[in-house]
């Protein structure tokens, strides 16, 4: 289990303890995340489950692929530097306490 925290504009914060191998949307739908849709399920078809990773963490998470990169340029919120799409974030020990911040139109 890994801790992770999701933080929304408005100052909220919601925390869950995540099953290592569980990827990040799952974890956010499941804990009724705001914003956090995955309607693809995790295929990467939607870029529903977009997520700005806290710089602390960003190195931590790994490379885009190629297809992410992709769908990044289709989210509702520009992506920055620190984007992500949250169902290619695996809940593995080296994430225990990642911060993630919810984009907000
Ligand atoms: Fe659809 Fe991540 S859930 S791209």
């Amino acid at each position: 289990m890994i801790q992770v925290t999701w933080k929304t504009e408005d100052g909220k914060a919601i925390t869950a303890n995540v099953e290592y191998g569980i990827n990040l949307m799952e974890a956010a739908t499941s804990n009724n995340v705001p914003l956090i849709d995955g309607d693809c399920g995790g295929c990467l078809s939607c870029a529903t489950c977009h997520v700005f990773v806290d710089p602390a963490w960003i190195a931590k998470t790994g490379t885009v692929t190629e297809v992410e990169d992709t769908m990044l340029e289709m989210t509702d919120v520009e992506r920055r530097d620190n984007s992500r799409l949250s169902c290619q974030l695996i809940a593995s020990p080296e994430l225990d306490g990642i911060v993630l911040y919810v984009p907000e139109l």
